[in-house]
């Protein structure tokens, strides 16, 4: 398995761009069940995850064809997928691709819309909790579907097609936003989402299904309106920039010092970390292009910061932000309140040194002087980040195991710290 070795105390200087955002490809992507034309994704970032969707789409019976580069096209440019789900030939998302990924329990929404009928394993937990699918089911049955649970598989049917509906979420799901969103676009009638999530990708997913030919309005409001149509086209779009990446890089650039460009970062999907930074004492400087962050050696100031949908400060910064107040002049509280077990990098950051207390679900930061580079093991996707993050800064040499769950959400990591002056390398086997 491969690892990453890092040696801390460089700063970081230079230009880091941002590639596009892996939670908004996986549901366009998805999207292209939708409809019998070609979907043109540009922008889509090279991940393991989305490798694994593709596999998923091509049981279904979707062609996947990535184009190659083209003159003048940078090295870190996304790569464009044209997906092309003419026929699908079978709507069975089976048991050991799903549980590998969750998102790929979504097919359920275009499957039943499109075909009337699905079966879609249960995606199960994972380390970051048990992580139900009740909210689709029941938002589902709202469109009229009737749905079973038989032997871990969900089996949906809606012989007469989807009917619109009115569904309203006991809580804000983005997984369930977008599924109900898709599954709606072909429901003869009109669908109200109340209590819809708001996230960024959600407004991606929406711009593209109306490039579809779909009628939707209020995307990134809580109430989304969707007019049925009969059938959805081909179109092509841009996956937007992702919001994640952009805040790991900044929050990577205030923990080590330095002067960093995020090229491509869409600014206003980002706001909330931003202003976190900025209290923790980094320099932040918004442009239309990106987003520079400096910190000129200062101290890093505590913060007591607590996860919330969009527009609030997002779960998948939180470990992440746990690493950077690590070394903080103070002691930080940080509430996660999005999933029941988001501190699996708690035990592995105090290999490091790191000083954090946990009650419940807020983990209390008390700010160290110096990190210790250590063996450590990545858990989950941001967890593995949060690790490298810290190993930035501590003294020495810091290894962090596991790292395909990095790989599953940071395309060419090593190459972009390293690119800014961070000694980082992958050693693999
Ligand atoms: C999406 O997951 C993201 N994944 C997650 O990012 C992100 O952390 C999460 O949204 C919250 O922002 C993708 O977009 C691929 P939810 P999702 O449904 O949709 C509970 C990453 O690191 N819930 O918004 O699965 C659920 O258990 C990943 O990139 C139910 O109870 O999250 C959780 O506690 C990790 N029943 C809360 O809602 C349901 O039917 C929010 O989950 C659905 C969800």
């Amino acid at each position: 398995m491969d690892r990453i070795c890092i040696t801390g105390g460089q700063q970081l200087n230079g230009t880091i761009a941002i590639s596009g955002a892996k939670n908004a490809a996986l549901p366009l992507m998805i999207a292209s069940l939708l409809t019998d034309e070609t979907l043109t994704l540009d922008n889509v970032p090279r991940l393991a995850d989305v490798a694994l969707l593709k596999r998923i789409l091509g049981n279904h019976g979707v062609d996947c064809l990535v184009k190659g580069k083209r003159a003048g096209q940078n090295g870190v440019a996304g790569e464009t997928i044209e997906l092309s789900a003419n026929e699908i030939v079978d709507t069975t998302a089976p048991y050991d691709l799903v549980s590998r990924m969750r998102a790929s329990f979504w097919v359920i929404g275009p499957l039943l819309a499109r075909m009337g009928a699905t079966r879609v394993s249960l995606p199960g937990g994972c380390a970051i909790g048990t992580r139900p699918v009740d909210f689709f089911i029941d938002a589902l049955k709202d469109l009229g579907a009737e749905i079973d649970i038989d032997a871990g598989y969900v089996v949906a049917r809606a012989p007469r097609g989807l009917t619109g509906g009115r569904i309203t979420f006991p809580h804000i799901s983005v997984g369930a936003t977008h599924v109900a969103m898709m599954a709606a676009t072909l429901a003869r009638g009109e669908t109200v989402i109340e209590n819809a999530a708001r996230e960024p990708e959600i407004v991606d997913l929406a711009t593209c299904l109306t490039r579809m030919g779909a009628e939707i309005t209020g995307a990134g409001t809580p109430t989304i309106r969707i007019q049925g149509v009969d059938r959805l086209h081909g179109a092509r779009h841009a996956v937007m920039p992702d919001r994640i990446e952009t805040g790991t890089y900044a929050f990577a650039t205030a923990m080590t010092g330095g002067d960093v460009f995020l090229e491509g970062a869409q600014v206003d999907t980002i706001e909330a970390p931003l202003t976190v930074l900025r209290g923790i004492g980094a320099d932040v400087e918004t442009t239309n292009s990106g987003v520079r962050v400096r910190r000129n050696g200062a101290g890093l100031a505590p913060v007591d910061v607590e996860t919330a949908p969009f527009p609030g400060f997002p779960t998948d910064l939180q470990a992440q932000l746990m690493a950077l107040v690590s070394r903080a002049d103070g002691t930080s509280h940080l509430r996660e309140t999005i999933f029941e077990n988001r501190f699996m990098h708690v035990q592995e950051l105090a290999r490091l040194g790191a000083d954090i207390h946990l009650d419940g679900q807020v983990a209390t930061v008390r700010g160290v002087d110096r990190l210790k580079g250590a063996e450590v093991m990545a858990t989950d996707l941001r967890a593995s980040v949060s690790l490298v993050i810290a190993g930035l800064a501590a003294e020495g040499e810091t290894v962090v195991n596991r790292v395909y769950h990095l790989d599953r959400g940071f395309e060419q990591l090593e190459a972009k710290l390293g690119g800014c002056g961070a000694e980082i390398e992958r050693l693999t086997g």
